[in-house]
């Protein structure tokens, strides 16, 4: 970095986390770029903050792949990428339906893949690649085999993109986030969560995250 604001995209910047992460990158002097789903939450968000915005879904993969290209166009370049789309659902493997069990492998792996696919030749030298995954990859609970399988594959997926990325000095970075109290569990497509352990704090979480993202373009200071 070199002294310039840094340009960050945040996919799935209409959550909990994820508008977290874009207040929290305007209060570290980043300039944002937000993509989200909801477009009422979306343009009031833009509205609120003056960033740039886009809307996507996850099961519009061209769509999620326009997001980097976007991000760059709007900022005049790219330093990072954040995705924080995710969606859970639970109850034992045998009774979820395979439907649901495709809705979170698309909304949790291929729609984060897809952004950080396209982002790969588009994110500077030096810059950074991130997805927030889970501490549930490492600890899977009974009850969340789906989630846990779909946030398992993504964080492999971004294992290898790691060692291909890794001579260009791109961070790519797994956030395995503990449990925290963002309503998330309660949005699950279907059944009810099991006993959770202790709830986080998503603002000392997230503000770790981005002081690790931002903290890393600084020492990569090449553009
Ligand atoms: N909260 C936790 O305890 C926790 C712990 C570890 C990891 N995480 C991960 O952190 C991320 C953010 O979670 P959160 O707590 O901030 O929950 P959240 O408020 O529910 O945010 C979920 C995000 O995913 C987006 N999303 C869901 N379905 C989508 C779809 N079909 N297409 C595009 N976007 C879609 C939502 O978009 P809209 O709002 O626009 O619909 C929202 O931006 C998720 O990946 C989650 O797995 C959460």
């Amino acid at each position: 970095m070199d002294g310039a604001a840094p340009r960050v995209l945040v996919v799935g910047a209409t959550g909990e986390l994820g508008t977290h992460a874009v207040h929290g990158l305007l209060a570290r002097g980043a300039r944002p770029a937000v993509a989200g789903r909801d477009t009422a939450r979306l343009e009031a968000l833009a509205l609120r903050t003056g960033c740039p915005a886009l809307a996507i879904d996850a099961y519009d993969l061209d769509g999620c792949a326009r997001a980097a290209p976007w991000a760059a166009a709007a900022l005049g370049g790219l330093d990072g990428v954040l995705v924080a789309v995710g969606i859970p659902a639970f109850g034992t493997a045998d009774s979820v339906p395979d439907a649901v069990a495709e809705h979170l492998m698309t909304v949790n792996a291929l729609c984060p893949m897809a952004v950080l696919r396209a982002a790969v030749p588009v994110v500077r030298d030096g810059g950074f690649l991130a997805a927030i995954t889970g501490a549930i990859v490492e600890t899977p609970l009974t009850g969340t085999a789906d989630y846990a399988a779909a946030k398992s594959a993504l964080s492999c997926w971004l294992g290898v993109v790691s060692r291909e990325v890794r001579r260009r000095g791109v961070d790519v970075v797994d956030a395995r986030l503990p449990h925290m109290d963002t309503g998330f569990a309660a949005r699950a497509v279907s059944g009810s969560p099991p006993r959770l352990p202790a709830a986080a704090d998503p603002a000392t979480e997230v503000a770790a995250l981005l002081d690790g993202l931002l903290g890393h373009l600084r020492r990569r200071a090449v553009r």
